[in-house]
C-alpha cells in the first residue's frame, strides 16, 4: 500500500529527530518489552487516526513489537510533521496517509481508504475512523476502538452512534484530563504561541474561550508568565470555577473580545469565534486555537471578509479589517501541535500508554468490556500511574 505524504526524501531527518523523544519515553520502552514478550498484536491490522509527529513514531513500536501485521495511519489535520510521516513511511510494515496541508476532504478520504483494510482495531483522535465505520453497512467489524480526545466524544455523540463493538474514551480517564489536559497542554499551549509570535506575554490581556480541563490548564499558564488572564465559558459553572480561581469574567462574551490582545480558544465546538466579532477586535488581536480542530475559529470566512490578508511568517497571517489588523496563528490548528512540538514528552508517555494498553485490552479474550461507549477501565489508570510513579 503506497502512503500519501509530503517528501519522502526528509526520512533520515525524521528517523534523527525521534531519537530524543524515544529517549524521553521510558513508559513507552517497557510496555514495548511487556507486549513482546506477549506478543499482544499478533498477526493484528491496526487502523490509526493521530497527530503524526515523533512521540507518536516512538509509540508505533508496542504494536509492530507486539506482533502487528500491519498499521495504517492517518494524520490529523493540521498537525503533520512532514518528517515524521517520511520515517514512518521507510516501514513495509506501515502505511502513511498524512501530509502537512492535508484537507478535510483528504482527511475522509484517507479514512475511507483505511476502511478498505478491515483493521482489527481503530486508535481514533478525533473519532473520524469510527465516524467513517459507521457511516454504511460493513461486513467486517473490528474488536474495539479507543477514541483519545473530547471533541472525537462529543462527534460521536452527535452522530448518535450505537455501537456494535466496545469503544473506549481514553479522555474519560481521569489520568488524561487531570494530566494531560489541564497540565500538558496549557505548557505546550504557552510555548507555541512563543515561537509563533516570540512576543512578551508578561502585561498582555488573554482570554481563554472555554475553561474545561484544557482551557483552565492554558488559562493558568498564561497568567504564571505574567498575562491578565480573561474567561469565557457558556456554562456558568465552569465561570464561576475561572472566577474564582482568579481569572477576570464575564458571562457576556462580546464584553471580553474588545480587551483581549490574544484570544485562546479551547472548546471542543466549532465556531466559536466568527465575523461577527470583527467588530470587536481590538487592532493587533492575536487569534489562536488549541481545540481538536481549527474550526473553532471560522478563518475562512475571516480570511473571505478580510480586505486584505498576508503571511508575515510561516505561521502568522495578517487579515485587515480597513485600519484594523487581525494576526491568525498556525492557521487556527492546535497551536501546540501545529506550531510547537506537541504536549510535553512524558505527558504523551503517559497518554500513549493507556492508548497502546486500552488496545491491548480490546484483544485479550474474556477482557470484560461491553459493547458500549465506556471510560478506561480503572485497573489501567491504576497500573499506568504505579509506573509511572515508579519511574
Ligand atoms: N491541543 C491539544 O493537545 C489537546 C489535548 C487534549 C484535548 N484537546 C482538545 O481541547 C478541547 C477542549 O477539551 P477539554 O478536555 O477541555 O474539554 P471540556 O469538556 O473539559 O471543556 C470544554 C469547555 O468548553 C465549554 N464550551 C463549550 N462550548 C462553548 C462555547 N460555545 N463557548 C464557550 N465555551 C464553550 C464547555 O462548557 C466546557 O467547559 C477539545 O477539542 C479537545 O479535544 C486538545
Amino acid at each position: 500500500m503506497n502512503s500519501i505524504i509530503d517528501d519522502i526524501t526528509l526520512a533520515k531527518a525524521g528517523e534523527e529527530r525521534i531519537r530524543w523523544f524515544r529517549e524521553q519515553m521510558p513508559l513507552m520502552a517497557d510496555l514495548r518489552r511487556q507486549f513482546a514478550e506477549e506478543r499482544a498484536f499478533e498477526g493484528k491490522k491496526i487502523g490509526i487516526c493521530l497527530h503524526v509527529e515523533p512521540k507518536t513514531a516512538v509509540w508505533l513500536d508496542c504494536f509492530l513489537d507486539g506482533g502487528a501485521e500491519h498499521i495504517t495511519i492517518v494524520g490529523n489535520l493540521g498537525t503533520t510533521k512532514k518528517d515524521t510521516a517520511a520515517f514512518l513511511a521507510t516501514n513495509p510494515k506501515i502505511t502513511v496517509y498524512a501530509k502537512e496541508n492535508d484537507t478535510l476532504e483528504d482527511h475522509e478520504r484517507y479514512a475511507e481508504m483505511v476502511m478498505e483494510e478491515k483493521p482489527d482495531l481503530f486508535l481514533d483522535n478525533g473519532s473520524n475512523l469510527i465516524r467513517t465505520y459507521f457511516k454504511k453497512e460493513r461486513d467486517w467489524k473490528p474488536f474495539g476502538a479507543n477514541e483519545e480526545t473530547r471533541t472525537g466524544r462529543l462527534l460521536i455523540d452527535d452522530a448518535g452512534i450505537k455501537p456494535t463493538f466496545p469503544i473506549i474514551v481514553i479522555d474519560d480517564s481521569p489520568l488524561k484530563r487531570l494530566l494531560e489536559n489541564a497540565i500538558g497542554v496549557g505548557q505546550s499551549v504557552v510555548d507555541g504561541f512563543m515561537r509563533a509570535t516570540s512576543t512578551l506575554l508578561g502585561g498582555k490581556k488573554v482570554l481563554e474561550i472555554g475553561y474545561g480541563y484544557v482551557g483552565s490548564g492554558i488559562a493558568n499558564k498564561f497568567r504564571a508568565m505574567g498575562s491578565n488572564t480573561m474567561v469565557y465559558d457558556i456554562d456558568p459553572v465552569y465561570l464561576l470555577k475561572a472566577k474564582a480561581d482568579g481569572h477576570t469574567v464575564d458571562m457576556d462574551l462580546e464584553k471580553l473580545i474588545p480587551q483581549a490582545d490574544v484570544i485562546v480558544t479551547a472548546t471542543g465546538r466549532f465556531h466559536i469565534i466568527r465575523n461577527e466579532h470583527i467588530r470587536l477586535f481590538k487592532d493587533g488581536v492575536m487569534l489562536c486555537n488549541a481545540g481538536h480542530f481549527g474550526f473553532e475559529i471560522d478563518s475562512d470566512d475571516l480570511r473571505k471578509e478580510a480586505d486584505s490578508t498576508e503571511m508575515l511568517d510561516k505561521n502568522v497571517e495578517m487579515f485587515r479589517f480597513g485600519e484594523k489588523r487581525v494576526f491568525l496563528l498556525g492557521n487556527a490548528s492546535p497551536i501546540n501541535l501545529s506550531v510547537g512540538t506537541g504536549n510535553p514528552i512524558p505527558i504523551m508517555d503517559l497518554g500513549l500508554g493507556l492508548q497502546a494498553c486500552c488496545a491491548a485490552r480490546h484483544l485479550k479474550k474474556d477482557n470484560g468490556l461491553p459493547i458500549e461507549i465506556q471510560p478506561v477501565p480503572r485497573d489501567i489508570d491504576v497500573m499506568i500511574s504505579e509506573k509511572m510513579l515508579a519511574l
